[in-house]
């Protein structure tokens, strides 16, 4: 058989001719077409793609990173794949903009079409929230029951299934709390940076006394003490272990140390790619956050106050998730418990001797 002319296998390898004939503005079907309905569907068609591509580096990173050994060789991937989610995100928000050529009036004029459609109902959107660790028990209740009630049998079933797969914050959890150097041989990272947290204070009370005297030497060192008193709540593990179950950190102890320990001494060789994996964990969770800003907004903009097709309170539950869908907060959490880096413990040589790559030159 002759090789088919370039253009067809152009349109056959990418599908063109299906995802060309995807849109079908029911408000032509309706006789009265809007215009601005089409964005809107090829909208949507869009975000699916970028959803299907975030699951896609997901199947990929999860088993790596949840793996019991985390070689050199599989960093290197996970750390591309999240920075192209990263990437990804980004476009998904700025995306918007387009979206917001949209004039209200035109969305009012073609909604009536999409029933009870809403991107609530979104399957892939909400595996990506569960793969990445958003849990049950933390989302917003809408209606009354579970979040995933109203979605359809297939949608549910597959959240479930993801429920009980290794996400990334339990994938990253327990990778951190693996976390060589934090205790090696006589070291303990956790009992130096007590110290040096502790010398970091008494430095501070010295100055405080030889500068204020009475209420306000008073009201300072009740302040240094409270300071202090913030800092016990990552030295101590039965403190964490209650803070967790208050909700006030999600990771566990071991991680915690190790997180802060990377974040320390994130310039030694060793440090860089795990510095590296915790920024690009960050990024994803304030982006995903700036995404659902932005959304909310946008929505507001369109539809004002009104409820959402999905049957929310539209805008004001929007912005709730806001803050209340964040995944890696922990990891900003930790800039609390910086010191200044002239006060930080310096690693004993025989640690950071151990850290260091050595490269033999062979004659
Ligand atoms: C005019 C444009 C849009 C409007 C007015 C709109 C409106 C809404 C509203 C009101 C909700 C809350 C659920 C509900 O009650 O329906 C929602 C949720 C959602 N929308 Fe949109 N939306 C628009 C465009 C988009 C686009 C382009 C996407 C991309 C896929 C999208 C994805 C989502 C997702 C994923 C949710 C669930 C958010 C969550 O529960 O955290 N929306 N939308």
């Amino acid at each position: 058989m002759p090789p088919k002319p370039a253009w067809d296998q152009y349109g056959e390898y990418l599908a063109i001719d299906s995802i060309l004939n995807a849109q079908h503005p029911q408000s032509m079907v309706g006789g009265s077409a809007v215009h601005d309905e089409m964005l809107f569907i090829q909208f949507h068609q869009i975000y699916e793609l970028w959803f299907k591509q975030i699951l896609f580096e997901l199947d990929d990173v999860l088993p790596r990173l949840g793996a019991d050994t985390v070689s050199e060789s599989d960093m290197q991937p996970i750390l591309t794949y999240l920075g192209r989610i990263v990437e990804i995100l980004k476009q998904m928000e700025s995306m918007i903009d387009v979206l917001e050529t949209m004039p209200p009036q035109s969305f009012i004029d073609f909604r009536e079409y999409l029933g009870t459609a809403s991107g609530f109902q979104s399957a892939q959107f909400r595996l990506i929230e569960t793969r990445l660790g958003l849990e049950r028990k933390t989302r917003l209740c809408v209606f009354h029951g579970q979040f995933d009630d109203n979605l359809k049998d297939s949608t549910k079933a597959a959240i479930k299934d993801a429920e009980k797969q290794p996400t990334l914050f339990a994938a990253l959890d327990r990778w951190l709390a693996r976390t060589p150097f934090v205790h090696l041989h006589s070291y303990t990272f956790a009992n130096d940076y007590r110290m040096a947290v502790y010398d970091m204070f008494a430095e501070r009370i010295n100055i405080a006394r030889t500068k204020l005297s009475g209420e306000a030497l008073a009201a300072e060192l009740e302040a240094i003490e409270k300071g202090k008193q913030k800092f016990e709540g990552i030295f101590d593990e039965e403190l964490h272990a209650q803070a967790v179950k208050d909700g006030h950190w999600r990771l566990s102890w071991k991680a915690l140390q190790a997180a802060l320990f990377i974040t320390i001494y994130r310039d030694t060789p060793i440090l860089q790619a795990p510095y590296a994996l915790l920024t690009q964990v960050m990024n994803i969770d304030a982006l995903l956050a700036r995404w659902r800003l932005r959304h909310a907004l946008m929505v507001q903009r369109m539809v004002g106050m009104s409820l959402g097709t999905g049957g929310s309170s539209g805008y004001e539950y929007l912005m709730a998730t806001v803050t209340s869908h964040r995944i890696f907060t922990d990891f900003f959490a930790l800039s609390t418990y910086l010191i200044p880096s002239r006060a930080l413990p310096p690693l004993p040589d025989d640690i950071r001797r151990e850290m260091n790559y050595t490269y033999t030159t062979h004659r």
